[in-house]
């Protein structure tokens, strides 16, 4: 299709009706990763040059260096026994196997004659695109459409074909209508590369098969912040959802909106996802919500009047999630060194222990302080 000419080094003369040229079979190629293409070229050269016979003596492709110091594919570390060439008579078909996505570049072929300066390469070359994903089908379920992607990167646009289970059906075309209903398998491949390119297979209607749930944000989630769990399935017809918290029927949606969380709406937490097909339950996934310590309460023990001598045990507690920490604090008299426990114990009371008291919880999102708790001492 494309003739490519230059690069003649030297002051040669050309003689004679043939010219210089390589001819490359196609100057695109599009292949998948793992998979074997065949470049093909063919060429031609003048019979004689200044009266002499032209022979061909070297032939070979490359990608790295020059045109008028190029790597032979074949000499390539890169290519160690990937590389075969199908040289017969104007033939010059280069043959890469275990395709590599590093193999995408731009491949020469050149050949030298046995005259001085009678050596050409046919440059630009074929663009080879290794991908890993060749075809994609994307569909849309209220239309019923189907819609075939080629991730190369060929210029024109590519044409494709269509498998209806298996069978390859009529028109090349990138889209193709089908019924909502229709539960066939449908496959597509870009024409020419349908043996060994991608084939894509699709169930268009189909129970859910993979549910999936998603959280965001994914942890740390604080009261008061906004939570969002989505699910999403491949069903079709598109499924419905429910959710479940803690093991019961909670919410018909694809989502759950927590515009402010609070710590009650921690719990376990998956999606069912259900068509007329079949349904499919989601794995579960466990919300935890952290707060910082609420205003803690202080329990005096024994609670009656206090008597000099005796022992009295002042208990702190807050709701905090993670668990908070206490510290206890008298206001007027000392307490000393503040103590770092839950329960405070006045052992032996005596009338120094008069005065106000308070706890402070603490975690690592904040601290809350208790209203103060007034002991007195009545001596006998
Ligand atoms: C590549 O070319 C060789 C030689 O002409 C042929 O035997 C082989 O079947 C071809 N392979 C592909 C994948 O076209
Ligand atoms: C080519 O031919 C010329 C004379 O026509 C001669 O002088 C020259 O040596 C020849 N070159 C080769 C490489 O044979
Ligand atoms: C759809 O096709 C699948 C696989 O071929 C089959 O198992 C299923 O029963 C079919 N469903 C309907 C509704 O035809
Ligand atoms: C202390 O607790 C009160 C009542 O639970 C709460 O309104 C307040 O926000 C808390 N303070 C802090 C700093 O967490």
């Amino acid at each position: 299709r494309a003739v490519s000419m230059n690069c003649i080094t030297g002051a040669v003369m050309i003689q004679g009706q043939d010219d210089w040229g390589v001819t490359y079979t196609s100057t695109q190629i599009c292949a998948l990763k793992g998979s074997t293409v065949n470049i093909s070229c063919s060429y031609t050269y003048p019979s004689t040059i200044n009266h002499n016979v032209t022979k061909v003596e070297k032939k070979f492709w490359f990608t790295k260096g020059s045109n008028n110091a190029p790597v032979d594919l074949k000499t390539d570390s890169d290519y160690t026994g990937r590389v075969k060439y199908f040289f017969d008579n104007d033939d010059c078909t280069l043959r890469i196997s275990d395709l590599k996505e590093r193999d995408s570049d731009e491949y020469k072929f050149r050949f030298i004659t046995n005259l001085p300066g009678g050596s050409f390469a046919g440059s630009p070359g074929v663009t080879l695109s290794v991908t890993d994903l060749q075809v994609q089908v994307t569909r849309s379920r209220t239309q019923g459409e189907l819609r075939c992607h080629s991730s190369c990167n060929v210029p024109d646009n590519p044409s494709y074909v269509w498998f209806n289970n298996g069978q390859k059906m009529d028109g090349e075309t990138s889209s193709l209508r089908v019924s909502v209903e229709d539960n066939d398998s449908y496959s597509c491949a870009v024409t020419g590369y349908e043996d060994y390119l991608i084939v894509n297979v699709l169930f268009p209607s189909d129970a859910p098969k993979v549910v999936t749930l998603s959280l965001t944000p994914t942890w740390d989630i604080r009261e008061n912040s906004r939570v969002t769990l989505t699910c999403s399935s491949d069903a079709n017809p598109a499924a419905t959802y429910t959710w479940y918290k803690n093991g019961k029927p909670l919410y018909k949606n694809t989502q759950i909106v927590f515009r402010s969380i609070q710590s009650s709406d921690s719990g376990e937490y998956y999606c069912k996802a259900e068509n007329k097909l079949g349904r499919r339950t989601s794995r579960s996934i466990s919300i935890d919500v952290k707060y910082g310590p609420k205003l803690p309460s202080v329990s005096v023990s024994p609670s009656a009047e206090i008597v000099e001598g005796s022992s009295v045990t002042l208990t702190c507690s807050s709701d905090a999630n993670p668990a908070a920490t206490y510290t206890w604090l008298k206001s007027n008299g000392k307490l000393r060194p503040p103590i770092e426990e839950q329960q405070l114990v006045l052992t032996s009371i005596q009338s120094s222990h008069s005065g106000q008291y308070t706890c402070r919880a603490t975690n690592s999102l904040g601290s809350n302080t208790s209203k103060p708790i007034s002991i007195k001492v009545k001596c006998e």
